[in-house]
């Protein structure tokens, strides 16, 4: 199966990179080996860190995606000027993938429905939540569009400079603090202004409740108001502000808010710092359930936007778009390797010496329905 990828930069490359170790297990997976043949970026002669396509590098996207011998185009060049192109590409029968938010927040629909009508498919996963099976899980495992509400924290840049602040940093310090960690990008914008979340926040919605609403939409506070002062008052008090979204679907229609909230420091929300994101669900048949994992990083991505390759390929030769079907090894030997066990006391009792006193300190790692969000509304911290 042969594939031109959009955009060969943090994600592309990754994902170039994981292509070619995972290249031995394809024919088990799918049935056939994928062959990147043109990739397109702003800079062909620029030296990348992964395998080269076969057929080279290329500023003609055009020329590239609509190459009659490729199955598949993935697009993870970013921004929204991408859409009529790859409209042109499903046209064809052909399947895309994309990390887009940007592009499915606004034309994914669209998108979507011009696939549809040529029998194909748009795969998404990596748009939202990074490695996080978010949307995957919302389109098989909880079809039905049975859900009451959806939140979320969905930009690790945001963590991480709320975890500065927490420590007594300014905004813009600790905005540095993220660009200097290679987390934030070179204008952080759209992180700090929720426009990042808001984008995320309108797929979620897509997904979960089967709606497509404008972005724009979505009422949306970012983090630039937010004063270290507030977030140090908080954290003395048990509580860490996070950058959370939210969404509500009810009989009568659909609410959404991105913005600064307080989340108990022992809430699984709460608890995420740096590139993590989680994403909580709830409906009235489905109950409560959270993902968790890395939202943001090349590897992370990329291993969602592979996810979806592999899927889009196994659709294509007539076999289930769910992956059972990972190759089964026997006789795997068995490694001494001290399990990782979530301990949420300072220090965990030691083995086999584990006292009722011991428990002390554990904290529920579930969802606490019963313990409200706490939401910021801007206002100065009273007391
Ligand atoms: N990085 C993350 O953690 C992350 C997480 C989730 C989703 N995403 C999404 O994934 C996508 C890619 O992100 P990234 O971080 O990999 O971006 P990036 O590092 O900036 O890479 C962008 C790539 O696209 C190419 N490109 C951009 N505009 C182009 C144009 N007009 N014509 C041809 N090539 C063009 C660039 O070419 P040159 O290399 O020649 O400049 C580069 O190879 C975005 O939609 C982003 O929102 C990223």
């Amino acid at each position: 199966m042969e594939l031109t990828v959009i955009g060969v930069g943090e994600v592309g490359a990754a994902l170039l990179r994981q292509l070619d170790r995972m290249q031995g297990h394809l024919p088990d997976l799918i049935g056939e080996s994928l062959v990147v043949r043109h990739g397109v970026v702003r800079h062909p002669d620029r030296e990348r860190d992964c395998p080269a396509p076969t057929h080279g590098y290329t500023t003609n996207a055009e020329a590239a995606a609509l190459d009659p011998a490729v199955d598949l185009v993935v697009e993870v060049a970013g921004g929204r000027g991408w859409a009529p192109l790859l409209e042109r590409v499903v046209g064809r029968g052909v399947p895309v993938v994309t990390a887009n938010k940007e592009l499915v927040a606004w034309d994914g629909p669209q998108l979507r429905r011009a696939a549809r009508a040529a029998g194909t498919d748009v795969w998404m996963e990596a748009s939202v939540g990074g490695a996080i099976p978010v949307l995957r899980t919302l389109e098989l495992s909880w079809p039905g569009y049975a859900f009451g509400y959806v939140a979320g924290v969905l930009n690790g840049t945001v963590n991480f400079v709320l975890d500065q602040m927490a420590a007594g940093q300014s905004l813009a310090h600790a905005v540095a603090a993220a660009q200097a960690a290679g987390l934030a990008e070179a204008d952080p914008e759209a992180d700090v202004s929720g426009r990042d979340t808001q984008r995320k926040l309108a797929v979620l919605m897509q997904l979960a409740f089967g709606v497509a609403v404008r972005p724009d939409d979505i009422p949306t506070r970012g983090i630039g108001a937010v004063h270290p002062d507030q977030v140090q008052a908080w954290a003395r008090r048990g509580y860490r502000v996070k950058l959370l979204a939210q969404a509500w679907r009810g009989a009568d229609g659909v609410a959404a808010v991105v913005g600064p909230a307080v989340v108990p420091a022992a809430h699984p929300l709460g608890q995420l710092s740096g590139a993590e994101n989680a994403v909580l669900l709830s409906g009235p048949d489905t109950g409560e359930a959270l993902l968790m994992g890395m939202g943001a990083g090349g590897g992370p991505t990329a291993s969602a936007v592979l996810a979806d390759i592999v899927a889009a390929a196994r659709v294509r030769r007539g076999r289930s778009g769910l992956s059972w079907c990972r190759p089964i090894q026997d006789n795997v030997p068995w490694v001494d390797r001290p399990l990782g066990v979530v301990w949420a006391a300072e220090s965990p009792p030691r083995r086999g010496r584990v006292s009722p006193r011991a428990m002390d300190g554990w904290r529920r790692i579930t969802p606490q329905a019963a313990e409200p969000l706490w939401w910021w509304d801007g206002g100065a911290l009273s007391g």
